[in-house]
């Protein structure tokens, strides 16, 4: 059939010539990537394109939803296939200054024997801040693409990576080999960067952070339509499997590159000696802000690849390579002001706002300050162990240097305190919550004669409005109750208009319709789809419930634990009412907590007191070392001993500790939850001390009147224990107690703490002790965990 050519081509023509050109180009390319049989050759494919993209240019208003100019045509997968590196994508050992890399060089040329490093030219090219891929050509056809994953086996992205104009799809010129897998780096020119964000602000859509994360975003969209229209670049700098050599230089390999089509570095460099490769480095770092892409440093590479084959790997390094990084980026600024925001567990959080200031090409107003003492200059620092800043404190109005390390929040890294105003003055942390109510904020900690907390938490809980609109906006985050269309901005108005005020008030709102329409960005259709989106979540999954309540050291992790552990919420909350009055008490956690005294020497210690005698009345003479010296208890060695003479310098007061701990430790139920796998004291105790409160138990009540979270298993009606009540003791063998717990919650039994007259049967494993004699005083069935099984099964 002869094609009219495009310029003569009526509308009618065109309509049908697009649709022809979709249905004929996604044909070709599933028979290319899905079923390897192609059935037009590269130019004839390329012509078809070609076409379609010039009538889309000359009717734009015709251009197809599914027009294979934006599309790649092969369905989007739901999740990417994993495909295994034949050779392994290797990583590059660091160097921070002149001194590495002379060590690099050094230990490269004593390696090989060399007597000097004159025959160890080496490359300098940018180090692209991007992501790394590697593609394969069979016979000079692009096979399929792959990230690098774990070094291993990446995920294939062949779809989205077809869409990269840099990378083709069938090899230029000659000389290749035939199997090639060509790797370089996936990259976002600033260019394309801000155009993106731009796009994604007009779209009402979250910005992309940096060039590096907005290049991952978009290589690893499921939808290879959105990749399209991100202009990601690509550089080719190594390979994978070859089937022949095809070079026998770093340079002449990449030359080689470039002649089959690819991108490659134009400022790549061969450098005879170490002072050639520092000029290029210092030569790269002058010119990084108009490169027009982000790099983080300069990468070195032997040249001669003999020499690069027999300097080999040290494991996850090739030894004939050293990435040179540039020191992170600082400029100077003013700090205005220091924000102070309520976290909801009630920690306030310092921030600085800066006067803006462009760090490394991008503009910085913020920056963390992490706490109290970081602000007054006696924090130390986590690496020298010093005072940060030298100890300088920092003031409103002060000149500082801020810096910018990749994608953390910038920092402030020291003060100009030349420059400061003679009148300034240091920085009064609060100690009240900014909120209107003022509650006091606090450290914790002291009270065992410790260090103070480092953070500062308001003490209003669950009076303090701003720790309210914390939990409210974890409540609706996307890992909680993900409620589509109730964001923090909606949060605030409903819980500035006193329409919200917990949990389950969110529930409640389709009953103020009225009050709402029509008040700005609230209209019918809004409102409509807002209420159709919480009333979708009234059927919950049990580990977002839990994750849900905010519960702190309760992440989501932990609520998944707990939510597999106990498959219902009955279950879960019925372990908790077990566990809660068998904690240890405040003695024993006082003591539990004490560093140096470990849990074998505490065991000691309490057995001991068990049975000990009040001291009369304490003397001068009553010291408290020669009192444990005298007791000769060999497991509380120096280091715990002094641990208790410091935090109790009466003895009396030591052994009433200790005689109070012994009778308040933590007992069976309590032990069990705790060890859960996943869990831990921590949250443990978090979750007790959670729902011990009142106000607490009340909202999560009031949240389960609206709200059902989904059994990971429905309880059975019909079992041999439906409505009878089980008590475990002792220790179990084929499962945890919490798991037989959770077992006999779901068969429909209720499972109890202690043995009374109302217990029908009691599982006694090794070790039962007094619950046991308690079952069988009261003549209450027992059983082995074996014969549990059997019963229940
Ligand atoms: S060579 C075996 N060259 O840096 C050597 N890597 O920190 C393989 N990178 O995973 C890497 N620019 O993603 C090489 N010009 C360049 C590079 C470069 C950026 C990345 C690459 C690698 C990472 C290691």
């Amino acid at each position: 059939m002869t094609k009219l050519p495009v310029d003569s081509l009526t509308k009618e023509q065109a309509v049908h010539e697009l649709e022809r050109l979709a249905r004929e180009i996604s044909e070709n390319r599933r028979a290319y990537f899905e079923e390897d049989a192609p059935t037009l050759s590269d130019a004839e494919y390329d012509a078809l394109e070609r076409r379609n993209r010039l009538i889309e240019q000359r009717f734009p208003a015709l251009v197809r939803t599914d027009s294979p100019s934006t599309s790649v045509g092969s369905a989007a997968s739901t999740k990417f296939t994993k495909i295994t590196h034949q050779v392994s994508m290797l990583s590059l050992d660091n160097a921070f200054n002149d001194g590495d890399v002379a060590d690099f060089l050094g230990r490269a040329q004593r390696f090989l024997g060399f007597e000097d490093q004159s025959a160890l030219a080496c490359t300098a090219e940018p180090k692209i801040d991007g992501l790394s891929l590697s593609v394969r050509y069979e016979k000079g056809q692009l096979k399929h693409a792959v990230t690098r994953g774990d070094g291993k086996e990446g995920e294939d992205v062949t779809a989205n990576v077809l869409t990269i104009g840099d990378i083709p799809r069938q090899l230029d010129g000659e000389g290749w080999p035939e199997i090639l897998e060509v790797r370089g780096e996936v990259y976002l020119s600033h260019a394309a960067f801000e155009a993106l964000n731009q796009a994604q602000t007009e779209a009402g859509l979250p910005l992309y952070a940096n060039p590096r994360n907005a290049a991952a975003g978009s290589l690893r969209q499921l939808d290879p339509a959105i990749t399209a229209q991100r202009p990601l670049s690509f550089y080719a700098y190594a390979w994978g499997e070859v089937s022949s050599p095809f070079a026998t230089t770093q340079m002449g390999a990449v030359a080689s590159f470039a002649r089959w089509g690819f991108k490659t570095n134009a400022d790549m460099k061969l450098c005879a000696d170490t002072a050639g490769l520092l000029a290029h480095y210092q030569d790269l770092g002058l010119r990084r802000a108009e490169l027009g892409y982000d790099i983080d440093g300069v990468v070195y590479k032997v040249n001669d690849l003999a020499l690069q084959a027999r300097l080999g790997i040290v494991t996850r390094f090739p030894r004939w390579a050293i990435a040179h990084k540039f020191p992170p980026e600082r400029a100077i600024t003013i700090l205005d002001a220091i924000d102070i925001q309520v976290g909801r567990t009630g920690a306030l959080t310092p921030v600085a706002r800066v006067r803006p200031v462009t760090v490394g090409g991008v503009v910085v107003s913020n920056a963390t300050l992490h706490n109290e003492d970081f602000i007054a200059g006696i924090a130390l620092d986590r690496v020298t162990g010093q005072p940060v800043r030298g100890g300088k404190d920092l003031r409103i109005g002060d000149h500082i240097v801020i810096q910018r390390a990749g994608d953390v929040i910038p920092q402030i890294v020291d003060i100009l305190v030349d420059k400061r105003e003679a009148s300034s003055e240091p920085f009064a942390f609060p100690k009240v919550c900014p909120c209107p109510l003022q509650t006091p904020a606090i450290r914790g900690g002291d009270d065992l004669g410790g260090d103070l907390d480092v953070v500062r938490r308001c003490t209003g809980e669950f009076a303090c409005p701003f720790q309210r609109l914390r939990h409210l906006e974890l409540f609706v985050s996307r890992k909680a109750f993900d409620i589509d269309g109730l964001g923090p901005r909606q949060l605030q108005d409903f819980f500035d208009w006193g329409l919200v005020k917990e949990p389950a008030d969110i529930f409640k709102l389709g009953d103020h319709r009225a009050l709402l329409e029509g008040r700005d960005g609230y209209g019918q259709t809004s409102l409509n789809n807002l209420f159709a989106a919480i009333d979708q979540r009234r059927d919950i999954d049990l580990a977002r419930f839990i994750f849900g309540l905010g519960v702190r050291h309760v992440g989501e992790t932990t609520s998944g634990v707990l939510a597999r552990a106990f498959g219902s919420w009955t279950a879960f909350k019925a372990a908790i009412d077990l566990a809660q009055d068998q904690r240890a008490n405040e003695a024993y956690r006082q003591l539990e907590a004490m560093q140096g005294l470990g849990p074998r020497a505490l065991e000691v210690l309490l057995d001991w007191a068990a049975n000990a005698e009040m001291p009369q009345q304490s003397s001068l003479f009553d010291d408290v070392a020669e009192n444990l010296a005298k007791l000769r208890l060999s497991e509380v060695a120096m280091p715990a001993r002094k641990a208790l003479i410091q935090v109790f310098p009466d003895w009396a007061d030591l052994v009433s500790t200790l005689k109070s701990a012994a009778a308040g430790r933590p007992r069976e139920d309590y032990i069990s939850l705790a060890a859960i796998d996943g869990m831990g004291p921590v949250a443990c105790d978090a979750l007790l001390d959670f729902f011990a409160e009142p106000h607490n138990r009340d909202a999560v009540n009031r949240l389960l009147e609206q709200v059902r979270p989904r059994d990971a298993e429905a309880p059975v009606s019909d079992s041999p224990v439906t409505g009878l009540t089980i008590v475990f003791t002792g220790s179990l063998e084929t499962m945890t107690r919490d798991e037989a717990k959770a077992q006999a919650i779901r068969l429909g039994a209720k499972v109890a703490g202690s043995v009374s007259a109302k217990t029908d049967i009691v599982v006694a494993g090794p070790g039962a002790g007094s619950k046991l004699a308690k079952a069988s005083e009261l003549g209450v069935r027992v059983m082995t965990e074996a014969e549990w099984a059997a019963f229940v099964s």
